[in-house]
């Protein structure tokens, strides 16, 4: 896959990208980042990419031709490509936007900066994407995570382990408490469960403490999720009172 980023900053994107599991899935050919400089595609020698917005008011407005030329530039070389606009004004990005994102082969992210971008621009992208409800100062860490939270889904990006848990029921839910050595910690213990070697009584224990977690921190998530026979056995007794 094939992630364009059209930025003012495109380091700004690039390097952190390079660490750990996602520098290590890039290095392997799963999925590549381009950057492309907006400033590049400006018309005037001042490479000029701002201006003042039409009726006052604060701060500076992204012009529209360097950011269309840019898009245009990369829809001559492929016109399938899927341009999505990074706003605060957009739809909210979900774990199953990502789901849906990952089934492309080229996605375009357009970063807006400063106060915002002209709105002659809009009519050039496929669908408009907000990262949450609190204002940044410009889409380029909403692009980063769009991209961490999309590239973990492709194929060979994770191990096969982990990779197999995405397709599961679990994701719906927060995940059930983790511990590693040593056994005993500050005083705390470790739930004997993790170290009976009992693998099905383990994963009961863990299904439970997902479905107790989620139903304690964030009781909206389990609205949607998929639920089995027992998992409601298990709330309904939650419900009930302990
Ligand atoms: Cl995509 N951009 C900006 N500038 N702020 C945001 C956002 C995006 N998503 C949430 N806040």
């Amino acid at each position: 896959m094939v992630f364009y980023v059209l930025t003012l900053f495109p380091e700004m994107v690039l390097q952190p990208l390079k660490f750990s599991v996602l520098g290590k899935a890039m290095e392997n050919g799963v999925f590549r980042v381009e950057g492309i400089n907006i400033r590049d595609f400006a018309l005037d020698k001042h490479k000029t990419t701002d201006d003042y917005p039409y009726g006052g008011g604060q701060g500076m407005i992204m012009k529209p031709e360097p950011v269309t030329r840019a898009i245009k530039f990369l829809l001559d070389q492929d016109p399938k490509i899927w341009f999505i606009l990074l706003t605060p004004q957009g739809i909210s990005f979900s774990q199953s936007t990502a789901q849906r994102f990952s089934k492309f082969k080229k996605l375009a992210l357009i970063c807006g900066r400063y106060e915002g971008i002209d709105d002659r621009v809009r009519g050039y992208v496929n669908e408009e994407i907000s990262i949450g409800d609190y204002v940044l100062t410009g889409g380029e860490f909403a692009a980063l995570v769009i991209i961490d939270c999309v590239a973990r889904l492709l194929p060979n990006a994770l191990h096969r382990a982990e990779s197999a848990q995405e397709e599961s029921f679990s994701e719906e839910l927060l995940e059930y408490p983790q511990y590693t050595r040593p056994p005993l910690f500050e005083g705390k213990g470790v739930p004997e469960v993790l170290l009976s070697g009992n693998h099905r009584e383990i994963e009961n224990w863990r299904r439970r403490q997902a479905l107790l977690r989620t139903w304690v921190r964030r009781p909206d998530l389990l609205k949607r999720a998929r639920l089995r026979e027992e998992d409601k056995r298990y709330l309904s007794a939650l419900e009930d009172g302990y």
